[in-house]
């Protein structure tokens, strides 16, 4: 028998392309021919959950709008979302030193592609410990196209396991244990969630619902997923967002600097605004 007659649901070449298409149009996401299996997997769920029996008509009936809310259950389905509290820690210290050089300040801080809630509440921990406060002046935005992890992330629950790389004063800070039906699991303190605003937010819309300028923008991991022409308008929006000495921390393979020439490096995928734009910004925080 062959692997393709033992499946589920019939997944041929063509839904695959109707895929690709369809995700790269409303997500940007660029889906690799290696990720038929993957696209599968993700998609006969939502198959199950509608009761269609076929690929080809799920797609028909999601292109022709009669499924109400299933462009976003999609979209979620399709998006990956691997993250970890601290990842690429080299960043955090970066993040401490730029905090306490505004110290007296307000700082605004927008994570953009969130995913379910490890990197914000990494960013909110960082602050705190440079304030050495559990209400430091910041306040974080936290975005993601995908609702699923939104929600998780702002439930701020993880399986224990999840911050084991966090050192047992951080552990005791920052999170409370879960006890009874609820042991084995970790729950970000109230603080920490209170520093965190979650909104859904497409990086590909034409408008984004994000006001001000901002001290540090996190965009890391996001933008492998999306073409360089992508990139490139995603960064010329992100520099009139940033103060004159803001900073954008990108993923460990996300080099901006064939992208962007508003950019440059300040140090291992973290960038500062060349001086050009810098006064641009400056000319701006006046005006405001
Ligand atoms: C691999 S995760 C990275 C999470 C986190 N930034 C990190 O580095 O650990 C990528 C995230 O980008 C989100 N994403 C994908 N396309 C997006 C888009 N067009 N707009 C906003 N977020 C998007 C996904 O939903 C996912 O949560």
């Amino acid at each position: 028998m062959s692997r393709d007659t033992v499946k589920e649901f019939e997944f041929n070449g063509r839904d695959f392309e109707r895929v690709r298409a369809l995700i790269y149009k409303r997500a940007g996401i660029s889906l690799a021919d290696s990720k038929q299996e993957m696209v599968y997997s993700r998609l006969a769920r939502r198959l199950r959950a509608t009761g269609i029996m076929s690929f080809a008509k799920y797609l028909d009936d999601l292109e022709a709008g009669k499924m109400p809310g299933e462009w976003e259950s999609f979209t979620n389905a399709l998006t990956t979302n691997l993250t970890s509290f601290f990842r690429e820690a080299h960043h955090f210290p970066l993040l401490a030193e730029h905090a306490k050089k505004h110290r007296g300040e307000q700082l605004t801080i927008w994570c953009s592609a969130s995913s379910t809630g490890e990197e914000p509440y990494s960013i909110a921990i960082t602050v705190c410990e440079a304030f050495n406060t559990l209400t430091p002046p910041v306040q974080i935005i936290a975005t993601d196209i995908d609702t699923n992890v939104l929600a998780t992330a702002a439930n701020g629950i993880y399986p224990i396991d999840r911050i084991e790389k966090l050192t047992a004063d951080q552990q005791r800070r920052f999170f409370l244990r879960g006890k009874g039906d609820k042991a084995g699991m970790v729950r970000a303190r109230p603080e920490l969630r209170q520093l965190i605003t979650y909104r859904p937010l497409n990086l590909l819309d034409e408008q984004w619902d994000i006001r001000g300028q901002f001290d540090v923008i996190f965009c890391r991991n996001v933008m492998i997923y999306f073409d360089k022409p992508t990139q490139r308008k995603i960064l010329s929006r992100f520099v009139p967002l940033m103060k004159p000495d803001g900073l954008l921390f990108a993923g460990h393979s996300e080099n901006f600097l064939y992208v962007s020439d508003a950019l440059k490096l300040r140090g291992k995928t973290v960038y500062e605004l060349e001086d050009k734009a810098r006064s641009v910004q400056q000319g701006m925080q006046k005006r405001a």
